[in-house]
């Protein structure tokens, strides 16, 4: 079942966010890397900044979640994270398609560059890779987020124009 998060779930989903993140370890740049990937301060800030988490649940845990974030005229996918036992049975799909049908809005999701599986993930559900030139436009319009992440970073979108 898919719903919506509330305060009660904060831990989960940190718990989440920590445990799927161990798939970035040593794969993505190691000074990237953090231990953990996202901290509680961290969190709250991003809950702080209008990021809505969605939650996939089974048995009254909590198996993924998924953050949606409106920022100016768009859409970012943000924080899409499923627990490492979870993964590969169309959790994540489920989360995506129903993120989707929350937003009129062009929507942009921005990843790692190494994170090859997360970028088959999204291609799968019709995204495409923007150019260079374009993610690094859009990742400094959209995002708030270092030089050196912007440098390893990609941005897919659902080939609408924004
Ligand atoms: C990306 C992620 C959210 C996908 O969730 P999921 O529930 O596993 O995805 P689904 O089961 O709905 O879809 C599976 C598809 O995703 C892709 N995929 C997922 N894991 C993969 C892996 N390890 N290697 C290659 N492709 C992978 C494939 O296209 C796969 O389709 P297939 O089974 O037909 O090959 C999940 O893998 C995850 O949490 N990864 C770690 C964190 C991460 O990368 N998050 C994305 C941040 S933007």
């Amino acid at each position: 079942m898919v719903r919506k998060c509330n305060q009660k779930d904060f831990e989960e989903i940190f718990e989440i966010i920590n445990d799927a993140a161990q798939a970035y370890k040593g794969v993505i740049p190691q000074d990237c890397w953090r231990e953990p990937y996202m901290d509680m301060e961290d969190l709250w800030r991003e809950i702080g900044k209008g990021v809505k988490f969605w939650g996939y649940e089974e048995g009254g845990r909590l198996l993924g979640v998924m953050g949606i974030q409106d920022v100016q005229d768009v859409t970012l996918i943000r924080h899409a994270y499923v627990r490492t036992q979870n993964r590969k049975q169309g959790i994540g799909g489920q989360l995506l398609s129903f993120l989707r049908t929350q937003t009129k809005r062009p929507i942009l999701i921005g990843t790692w560059k190494d994170a090859v599986w997360a970028i088959k993930f999204y291609e799968k559900h019709g995204f495409k890779l923007v150019s260079r030139k374009q993610k690094d436009e859009l990742l400094r319009k959209y995002w708030s987020i270092s030089e050196r992440q912007i440098e390893t970073s990609v941005v897919l979108s659902e080939g609408k124009k924004h």
